[in-house]
């Protein structure tokens, strides 16, 4: 999630690390640094923008001239709001090592109490420091080990995700790298080499690289690079040639953000997951209500205010809560409840969805119900944006910097964190502890079934080119799958601009069916669960009116091919971890539409990323 870049050669390091951290700067990062050596090591960091850290760097004159090594980074912040204190590079007590993170530490909080109770003090919170700290104990209590030596100790403490920087004033001719989980690719130029997160901030200089694999890393000296796993093994690597332009690289090969948001959930979700959902033990660790949770089990009702997808999340939150927690739920329009006077009370818990943290709606909803006196939590995207601030507790979804207008995997994050959260809820109370492990199971095996669906994306294509002249859609789901029907139509509207709309499916009847006809086509939702059969009846009745018929159904399905024009096939799960995997074969549909359509799908007409106005 956060951006890493790194230099070391013959040249001045600053301007190219500055340079470097811009090239990673469309993902909409909060905060940046840079530590160089030339002698001593020198760090500055700064919350903002990578031109606040120039604009400091400026200021600060000529200090970092002579440096032809160093680390940068770009932070999307995890722990710790986007603040200069938490800013990276992280620094050692006596400050002659700097390190920049990128990833999770899933075990910080034990790291960090016996840190702290070694002497060492924090100076950020963030899960990122540590590192750091763990490297200089090592070094300290063995001077003679190398740094390599040492960050390899270290990492041996590590659980969780990371690509590490590490440079020190002791040894200013290496920078070591590691990488478990979070990508790190080094360029090999003449006499120098290139560190970074992804391909964007090399291949200006050398279409040559070497991918780190999980489980390596790599000490980088001027004139060399060894690459050994963190068991100390030699590795050959190949070196790779990059034929990418600039624009595919920041977009990670794909065409658009929104495809590689798309193709990002299996890892997305793996992420939301990591270090809170504990399958073994049958529970969830939710850091960020905790000291909540026996507040908002008790409850009397819950509301959920949000808007456009995050209120679709939030329609799934309600039926998740009142399944497993039986706690009676309402979702509203934020732009709604702000206006009509609701009933709250101090008895009540409001959620406030928001990818952003920043909706106009949203942030004005939970400042009226906290005047009423609710109890209010939060699930957004952005760390420290002002929902996430003003809130009483919460939790972040960690899907990383979503670029395209239209949300996806923030989308599917946060189905994830009020799944994670109803399992929390009922824990003790409404549901047994075997039947909490059967869920999270459930939840860990939807990754991998979203990647066997990605797999099919050439074939969605094909029924894409299909429809792309459709006036009108239809979309039909029941049950869990109905606000999945809402957001598909939501997916399709925004970015093809073709007029669509979601419903209950038994509500067809009630209305909408008026509009079928030969040039209609209804998407149904008509996976196995209670309501299969039901859904049946319902595609026979458009079937009879000559609408088109496109299916989503679950693997091995016969029935529903018998009477769609097209079926997606989708791997079967639990009807209440369903809407992570229906909803992907409808945001790959609302994209090819829209791509061959000719719309920009990533900057679609009349939206903004994040509406904070009314
Ligand atoms: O940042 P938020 O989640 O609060 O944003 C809410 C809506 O504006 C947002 O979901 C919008 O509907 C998207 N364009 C949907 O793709």
């Amino acid at each position: 999630m956060c951006g890493i870049v790194g230099y070391i050669g013959r040249r001045e390091a600053a301007p190219l690390l500055l340079n470097g951290l811009k090239r990673l700067e469309y993902r909409g990062y909060d905060s940046a640094g840079i530590a160089v050596l030339n002698g001593d090591m020198q760090v500055f960091k700064r919350k903002g923008s990578v031109g606040n850290l120039e604009e400091m760097l400026n200021v600060s004159g000529t200090v970092m001239l002579g440096a032809t090594a160093g680390i940068a980074h770009t932070r999307w912040a995890t722990h710790g709001d986007p603040s200069d204190r938490n800013a990276h590079p992280h620094m050692n007590v006596t400050g002659d090592i700097a390190l920049i993170h990128n990833g999770i530490v899933e075990n910080y909080s034990t790291l960090k109490q016996d840190l702290i109770s070694q002497g060492y003090v924090f100076n950020s919170d963030t899960d990122s420091e540590v590192l750091v700290h763990l490297i200089d104990r090592i070094w300290k209590s063995d001077p003679s080990l190398e740094l390599e030596a040492a960050v390899r100790q270290a990492l041996r403490h590590v659980e969780g995700a990371y690509g590490i920087c590490v440079v020190s004033s002791r040894e200013p001719d290496k920078i070591v790298v590691a990488r478990k989980g979070s990508p790190l690719v080094i360029g090999i130029g003449n006499n120098e080499f290139f560190i970074a997160s992804d391909a964007a901030p090399i291949v200006e200089h050398t279409n040559k690289v070497v991918y780190l694999s999980d489980g390596e890393m790599a000490v980088i000296t001027r004139d060399n690079y060894t690459v050994k796993t963190i068991e100390n093994v030699e590795q050959e690597k190949r070196v790779t040639e990059l034929d990418f332009s600039l624009e595919k690289i920041e977009k990670g090969g794909y065409e658009h953000f929104m495809l590689k948001e798309i193709f990002e959930q299996p890892e997305v979700m793996r992420d939301v997951m990591r270090g809170r959902v504990r399958i073994d033990e049958g529970r969830v660790q939710l850091g960020g209500i905790e000291d909540y949770l026996d507040r908002l089990k008790q409850a009397k009702r819950v509301v959920i205010c949000a808007c456009g997808t995050s209120w679709h999340a939030g329609l799934i939150g309600e039926y998740l809560i009142e399944e497993f927690a039986r706690i009676p739920v309402e979702v509203d329009y934020a732009s709604e409840f702000r206006y009509r006077n609701p009933i709250v009370s101090s008895d009540d818990v409001v959620i406030v969805i928001s990818q952003s943290g920043e909706t106009a709606d949203t942030l004005a909803a939970l400042r009226l119900a906290k005047e009423k006196g609710a109890m209010v939590m939060g699930i957004c995207n952005v760390v420290g944006s002002t929902i996430a601030r003003e809130t009483l507790c919460g939790m972040y979804t960690h899907a990383g910097p979503e670029v395209g207008v239209a949300s996806t995997k923030a989308f599917t994050a946060q189905v994830i964190v009020l799944f994670m959260l109803a399992m929390a809820l009922s824990k003790g109370r409404t549901i047994s502890h075997d039947e909490i492990r059967l869920n999270l199971r459930e939840l860990a095996e939807v990754p991998d079934k979203v990647s066997r669906i990605l797999e099919q994306n050439d074939a969605i294509k094909v029924i894409a080119n299909e429809f792309k002249d459709a006036k009108n859609a239809l979309y039909l789901g029941r049950g869990f799958n109905f606000p999945v029907a809402l957001e598909g139509a939501l997916k399709l509207k925004e970015i093809s601009y073709i007029h669509a709309e979601g419903y209950p499916a038994a509500e067809m009847k009630h209305g909408p069916i008026a509009l079928i006809d030969e040039d209609m086509p209804v998407f149904f939702i008509a996976t196995r669960d209670n309501t299969y059969t039901k859904i049946l009846s319902n595609i026979e009745e458009v079937r009879s009116r000559k609408g088109r018929v496109i299916a989503i159904a679950s693997e091995g399905d016969r029935e529903v091919s018998r009477l769609a024009e097209h079926v997606i096939y989708i791997p079967q799960a639990s009807g209440p971890v369903m809407p992570l995997l229906t909803v992907v074969p409808f945001q790959l549909l609302a994209y090819h539409i829209a791509t061959l359509r000719g719309c920009n799908v990533d900057r679609p007409r009349n939206l903004a990323k994040s509406v904070t106005v009314e």
